[in-house]
């Protein structure tokens, strides 16, 4: 027999409103939504205003509701609503990046100590049932690297600037089709992706690493030349998170980056999300799917809902690495820096300059760094320089990344 499902929904925009549809086209009888709390009583709706209330206790004190569902923009809020959820003894279903990177250990120890599930596949690329293939098909499989775009908003940019549409129009294509945060600067920074990245290096990897460890560059500073770059060489530029298991270190970074043709993320445009993962035994592996918007975000927390049914936890079985394995800066990257002032360029010091090109225009350089004096600039404020990870020269497809030692001979031979 179904188990019922009583959900207390928190939130009524492009996520809320679409589980309220998709819901009412499923079959699942068994999964109700018994109250919707919204925050502006003034706002105009879809459905009728009796459906709506507007203080939080109406769901959380209420018995009859086992499962809240969050789909609030306020980080801080869902984090409150979230915690007393889980501390009455109710299921929750989440899709709020920041506030589950930046507090997941302390929610994971909430949810085990009431016995409770806190699930969230719709934080993480929209559709792609990333999270739960982490927890479930990978169990057994040692995981190496997780790399990809998980960010709709940007991927929709740059695709349509491939296209010769502006900043300015695919920007409002995107906040019209419901793929922008409320502060877009989130997507385009590389915040939303590196909350992302936080909650994919836990499932993957094990440990908690908070997103303010996480270097972030966005894409507002990409140039025209940079992409006629790459456009010259043949490369697309995409915002890749990823993370990857050096030894016992893990290192992680959202970036643009070059891909080439024969990159599994080459061909992913607009909207859509891709994840590669790469794993000792099944090696490389790509999910693609919609990473944004009503539905195809709705699905994920309709999934999560689903699962419920059959009272499913995530089990955090990598975590038992947590304390043994540390998050680390110290790696070197190849880099593509560009600038329209020269000035800007040479405060940059590159340890192995291998490609450059100026002129009173346009001037790039391109060549080695370690990752940690990359991370002393905030390149998201600093306009004039656009920074693009380089892809291998030698392995297709992948950044090439050593550890320091391995670093150091590869330079000397
Ligand atoms: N703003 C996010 C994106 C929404 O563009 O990917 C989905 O998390």
């Amino acid at each position: 027999m179904n188990k019922e499902i009583n959900i207390g929904l928190f939130g009524f925009g492009v996520v809320g409103s679409g589980l309220y549809n998709v819901l009412n086209l499923s079959e699942a009888s068994h999964i109700k939504i018994s109250k919707i709390v919204v925050k502006n009583p003034k706002k105009k709706r879809s459905i009728p205003s009796e459906n709506f209330f507007f203080d939080k206790q109406t769901i959380l004190l209420d018995l009859k509701i086992n499962t809240v569902v969050e789909l609030i923009n306020d980080p801080e809020e869902a984090y409150q609503i979230v915690k007393t959820a889980l501390k009455y003894g109710k299921h929750v279903v989440s899709a709020n990046k920041k506030m589950i990177a930046e507090h997941l250990n302390e929610l994971i120890a909430l949810a085990n100590n009431n016995n409770v599930s806190f699930l969230y596949e719709a934080a993480v690329a929209g559709s792609i049932p990333i999270i739960r293939n982490l927890e479930e098909y990978y169990n057994n499989d040692t995981l190496s690297s997780i790399l990809g775009i998980v960010n709709g908003t940007t991927n929709f940019i740059l695709t349509q600037a491939n296209e010769g549409i502006s900043y300015k129009k695919a920007m409002q294509i995107a906040q019209e089709k419901g793929f922008a945060e409320t502060d877009p600067t989130s997507d385009v920074d590389g915040f939303d992706s590196k909350y992302k990245l936080s909650i994919l290096i836990k499932h993957a990897f094990g440990i908690h690493v908070n997103s303010n460890s996480i270097f972030n560059n966005g894409i507002r500073n990409i140039k025209p030349r940079d992409i006629q770059y790459a456009n010259e060489k043949g490369y697309r530029i995409k915002l890749f998170a990823r993370a990857e298991k050096i030894d016992n270190q893990i290192i992680g970074f959202v970036a643009p980056q070059f891909v080439k043709q024969d990159n599994f993320c080459y061909q992913v445009n607009n909207e859509f999300n891709a994840i590669t993962v790469e794993a000792a035994f099944s090696d490389k592996q790509l999910f693609i799917g919609k990473g944004a918007g009503s539905f195809p975000t709705a699905s994920a927390v309709l999934s999560d809902i689903s699962a419920l049914v059959y009272d499913y936890k995530y089990e955090y079985r990598k975590s038992a690495v947590e304390g043994k394995v540390n998050f680390t800066s110290n790696f070197y990257v190849r880099v593509y820096l560009g600038s329209e002032n020269r000035i800007d360029l040479s405060r940059i010091d590159l340890i192995q300059e291998d490609e450059s090109f100026f002129s009173d225009e346009y001037s790039f350089k391109i060549g080695w760094i370690v990752f940690s004096e990359l991370e002393k600039f905030d390149f998201n404020e600093w306009k004039e320089i656009s920074l693009i990870i380089l892809p291998n020269e030698v392995e297709l497809a992948e950044i090439q990344y050593f550890t320091l030692q391995n670093t150091t001979e590869l330079i000397l031979e």
